[in-house]
């Protein structure tokens, strides 16, 4: 048995602010469980993660905060281990993207990791689905492990500009690739439009797809089909854009989270094989974790409901105090 020490990237930090070190602990317990005696460790002054494992964990690499994996030898000497990483393109693809209301990125990371690490299917590449997309943050971070993405945004801006920006980076990275914005149709009518993005990354010689859907996140399943995703992973709106109580009461509880989340997350459920999961990040002011929790179950769906698994919830600034929860479709 080795003890290891996991140094966390220093920005973690700052997209968790005080909560980094115990959101790290809880991904690591979920995503390597071969792993015992998870603990935070000083040294020198800095921060690490401990584990005790037999050899180094599979899955260590995935994790969304790990800048380097260290073997604790003599009592304070420590070996630098070599960790195999998953990723088939730059994090670039993620990155340089920048606007309001984006998704953190080692955040959207975590979500995506614990989602699959909680799918009980065969191993294999997976098919993600991200209802409420934005400009696709999940979709890229998806793509970049190498699974398919699929994804959902009412807002047409969000598909134009993840389209300019994903044939930009594409082409200037000269990987191989295909971008087409074509319209949707229902009964000879145009409905929205989508894009469709296949790519081969250059150490892989298979093609992975990204599709962007223009429309309604609330029924997806009219959208991209009422079976086949492995993971249905999202940051659902925050319930924060002002002005929110002015108008009707119609369309005030269309705007509120909690409603929305309660109306669709039976739609995404059905959405999931049998042994999918599904994630759901939230800001807890506009509904609580009971309240979710119920609402998954009564969707058919088992809640992942105890240990490290209730550890994930963090503040995001006054407004925001944002949890994971996830869920898993059972298996028969
Ligand atoms: C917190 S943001 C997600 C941001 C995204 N993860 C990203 O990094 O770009 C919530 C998103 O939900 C979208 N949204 C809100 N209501 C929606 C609905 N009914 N259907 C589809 N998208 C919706 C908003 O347009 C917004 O992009």
């Amino acid at each position: 048995m080795t003890r290891y020490l996991a140094l966390r990237e220093p920005s973690a930090n700052h997209v968790y602010t005080r909560a980094a070190g115990r959101l790290a602990l809880a991904e690591l317990a979920l995503l390597c469980p071969e792993v015992t005696d998870v603990a935070p460790v000083e040294l020198a002054g800095i921060q690490y993660l401990g584990f005790d494992a037999d050899e180094v964990p599979e899955r260590i690499g995935h994790h969304s905060a790990l800048l380097a994996l260290y073997a604790l030898e003599d009592g304070d000497l420590l070996r630098p281990v070599a960790v195999e990483r998953p990723e088939l393109l730059d994090d670039d693809l993620v990155t340089i993207p920048k606007y309001p209301g984006k998704t953190n990125e080692q955040f959207t990371r975590l979500m995506l990791n614990l989602a699959l690490a909680a799918v009980r299917r065969p191993p294999g590449r997976r098919r993600v689905l991200d209802p409420m997309c934005g400009r696709g943050t999940t979709l890229t971070t998806a793509v970049r492990l190498g699974h398919e993405a699929v994804g959902v945004d009412r807002d047409p801006k969000a598909l134009d500009a993840t389209a300019a920006f994903l044939k930009t980076y594409l082409r200037r990275g000269r990987v191989k690739h295909t971008a087409d914005v074509t319209p949707i149709r229902r009964d000879g009518r145009r409905i929205g439009r989508r894009l469709d993005v296949a790519l081969t990354p250059p150490t892989l010689q298979e093609r992975i797809s990204l599709a962007l859907l223009e429309g309604d996140g609330r029924r997806s399943d009219e959208l991209c089909g009422r079976r086949g995703f492995d993971a249905v992973v999202l940051d659902a709106p925050y319930g924060v854009v002002h002005g929110a109580r002015r108008g009707s009461d119609a369309a005030a509880r269309e705007r509120s989270p909690a409603s929305l989340l309660a109306e669709s997350v039976p739609v995404w459920a059905a959405q999931l094989h049998r042994g999918g999961a599904l994630a759901i990040a939230w800001n807890t002011h506009t509904m609580s974790r009971e309240d979710l929790t119920t609402t998954v179950r009564e969707a058919g769906l088992e809640p992942l409901d105890s240990g490290p698994w209730l550890d994930l919830a963090h503040r995001v600034d006054s407004s925001i105090h944002r949890d994971l929860l996830v869920a898993v479709r059972p298996v028969d």
